[in-house]
């Protein structure tokens, strides 16, 4: 009971401060805007819950070019941390909001408060945890090599071997660009804002393959022609949610929350309806 009572209490602390919070949204980063949609709610019979316009405004920082996690349909962000993160706003009787941005200044804007967290495939890394707090994992990834068709890189080791040349294309301030940067040198790097821009870099011939995590590799392999993904992955790791250091009360709430659409079987509905 005692912690029951500990729990509401959390929450309505966590509430009136994101009210607060969301009182004072001038300076918020990035380009777009949108609500995340499809957690039907208005569409479940009998249910009581307050106006959406009435609810508090939880903010999420996202990088929306990243199928099938998250990209636009239409003017909508939509995907599996949209859909994964509108269920956990709607458990904390909240409205979430998605602001999308490069991927490169999620951490800066949930360190500055311009969003309350942030939820972009990202991987939970020991640099990353300088910075921010990480929630429970709700995904795993793996880093995956895209190359042409007729490519001779076969293996990820073709990439390291002795005076191997390659050049690689990664999305600016990822995992795939962390790593290929340790591995082969900034100079045989080079970054772009998405995986769209890299592979349309691959499929110019600009660089020789593209890092990239592997749902996103194989919703592009599938959208541009000519193009394959190896066999042999890069890296495995492990996707959550990110808040500002210290935020212990929201990343509470999330970790419940994350921990019970696990148990309740919508976050594997979720990603049974995008990755089949
Ligand atoms: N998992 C990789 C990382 O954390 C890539 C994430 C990119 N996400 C995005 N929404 N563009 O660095």
């Amino acid at each position: 009971m005692k912690k029951f009572l500990s729990v509401i209490l959390a929450l309505v602390m966590v509430l009136s401060l994101t009210a607060l919070f969301v009182g004072c949204d001038s300076d918020t980063v990035g380009e777009n805007e949108t609500t995340a949609g499809d957690t039907n709610a208005a569409t479940d019979a009998g249910t009581t819950a307050p106006d959406e316009t009435e609810k508090p405004v939880l903010k999420m920082g996202t990088n929306a070019y990243f199928q099938p996690y998250e990209f636009y349909e239409g003017e909508k962000i939509v995907g599996i941390d949209a859909e994964i993160a509108a269920a956990i706003a709607e458990k904390l009787g909240m409205t979430l909001e998605i602001v999308d941005m490069e991927f490169d200044s999620i951490l800066t804007a949930v360190n500055e408060g311009s969003v309350d967290f942030g939820m972009a495939g990202m991987t939970i890394t020991e640099d990353r945890l300088l910075e921010v707090d990480f929630s429970i994992s709700y995904a795993n990834g793996v880093q995956s090599i895209i190359v042409k068709n007729d490519s001779p890189i076969a293996t990820a080791d073709d990439l390291s071997a002795e005076g191997a040349t390659y050049k690689v294309g990664v999305q600016l301030g990822t995992t795939g660009d962390i790593y290929a940067t340790d591995d082969f040198g900034s100079d045989r790097v080079t970054t772009y804002s998405n995986g769209n821009e890299a592979v349309l870099a691959l499929a110019g011939g600009s660089v020789d393959c593209v890092i990239i995590d592997n749902e996103p590799a194989k919703a592009l392999v599938a959208a541009n022609e000519g193009l394959k993904i190896l066999d042999t992955a890069y890296a495995n790791e492990d996707y959550a949610i990110c808040v500002k250091k210290g935020n212990s009360e929201l990343l509470d709430k999330i970790n419940a929350a994350i921990m019970e659409l696990t148990e309740d079987g919508t976050i594997a509905g979720i990603v049974a309806k995008y990755i089949k």
